[in-house]
């Protein structure tokens, strides 16, 4: 009981011994290089908006983290309803969900990962490869989860800006690979951005030797890949998950294809039961029901097409081109960050930036009925200012 660790004293002189510095005589709780990190600002929930806003839940609309609007398949929830082992662990190894993603993604299965989440693939993958000081080359805007996890796992980040138009900047990339380099991280679609990164730009980088960390969070929505090119390269891992296409952001599921020698090291850190039951039998109902979450992706893709034209009629968007299910603007004339404000105020909820991005806005592809919904506001907005 916590209590009687507590009323042992000489437990506690012991913890107190621990936890001092041993230059300022102060207490410290946790690791210095924690204590050094920029503190975390989750973006506010739809719960926590539509409290201060007074407006029912179901009337936010979220299109700021690249959801899928028509939720997960039917067969997700007959699954969950039918299945009754949930009072017992998971299989650690995931092994049936594995053999199914071995055949969806063309690989053995032992080249797959399973995470809570692909952001957990990334710490995992992480946590095995970086020695303190070992650098990870980022072409940046992308993801900021691979920086700030980068700097948590003692790696040192690599920034490479994106050309004008977001592409890698090619000689740059290969400039800041050094004898220190462990990997890279590549994106394709890239978020925020939404282009691809060319293929023949991936096999160049690869065969540089480096490790190659291919996101593939939006492959569904584009259709293009490099899984093939795992059978080639022992130094390229594809990243995946269900959370976009699936419709399963909540349930945390994600997986990856991995080199050999990485997999059996990333195996040794892996938490024994990272991914529940209920997440495992949603990935793989997800599986069964592939025809009809292509109609939604097919829906989702139109979608994108008709919301980029809308967005580009409001006076000051200007969005880019986009294979994924979102859409990056560059906002002209107007604080972007008060239009992100105002479309909260109105329970719309978009994704605004700071850094080099600050003047851009990203919105995820809703329904249609959602693009209007958006667009009505936007433009009132425009008409306020
Ligand atoms: C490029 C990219 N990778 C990974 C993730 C994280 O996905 P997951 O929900 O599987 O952790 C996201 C989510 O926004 C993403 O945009």
């Amino acid at each position: 009981m916590p209590s009687q660790r507590y009323d042992c004293q000489d437990t506690r002189k012991d913890q107190r011994d621990v936890n001092m510095s041993s230059e300022t005589g102060q207490r410290r709780l946790v690791r210095e290089s924690i204590e050094e990190l920029t503190p975390y600002h989750p973006v506010e929930s739809p719960e926590s908006l539509a409290g201060r806003l007074g407006m029912p839940l179901d009337m936010i609309l979220k299109l700021d983290s690249n959801e899928n609007p028509y939720g997960a398949s039917i067969s997700v929830q007959e699954a969950l309803g039918a299945f009754d082992r949930y009072h017992f662990y998971p299989d650690a190894q995931a092994a049936s969900l594995r053999e199914r993603l071995a055949i969806y993604c063309g690989v053995r299965p032992s080249a797959i990962l399973v995470g809570n989440g692909s952001d957990e693939l990334i710490d995992l993958t992480l946590l095995s490869i970086l020695d303190p000081g070992d650098e990870v080359v980022i072409p940046e805007p992308t993801f900021g989860v691979y920086r700030a996890r980068t700097e948590l796992f003692r790696g040192i980040p690599m920034i490479v800006p994106r050309t004008a138009g977001f592409d890698l900047n090619m000689p740059a990339m290969l400039d800041a690979i050094t004898p220190r380099t462990k990997a890279m991280f590549l994106t394709s679609p890239n978020n925020p951005t939404g282009n691809l990164t060319p293929t023949a730009e991936i096999v160049q980088l690869l065969e540089t030797g480096v490790l190659v960390i291919v996101d593939e969070a939006y492959y569904e929505f584009c259709g293009k890949t490099v899984m093939p090119l795992t059978q080639e390269f022992d130094n390229l891992i594809v990243l995946r998950t269900f959370s976009k296409w699936a419709g399963l952001a909540g349930m945390r599921v994600g997986y990856g294809v991995f080199p050999e020698a990485i997999a059996n090291q990333i195996w040794k850190v892996k938490p024994p039961f990272n991914v529940s039951v209920a997440a495992l039998q949603a990935a793989e109902a997800s599986l069964d029901d592939v025809e009809y979450l292509h109609l939604s992706i097919n829906r989702i893709r139109n979608e994108t097409r008709r919301m980029r034209r809308m967005l580009g009629t409001i006076e000051y968007l200007q969005p880019y081109p986009t294979v994924a299910n979102y859409v990056l603007c560059k906002v002209i004339g107007v604080d972007a960050h008060v239009v992100h404000q105002r479309l909260a105020d109105h329970g719309i909820m978009i994704r605004a930036y700071g850094g080099p991005l600050r003047e851009y806005l990203r919105f995820s592809t809703g329904r249609p009925e959602d693009t209007n919904r958006l667009l009505t506001a936007l433009q009132r907005i425009g008409e306020y200012d």
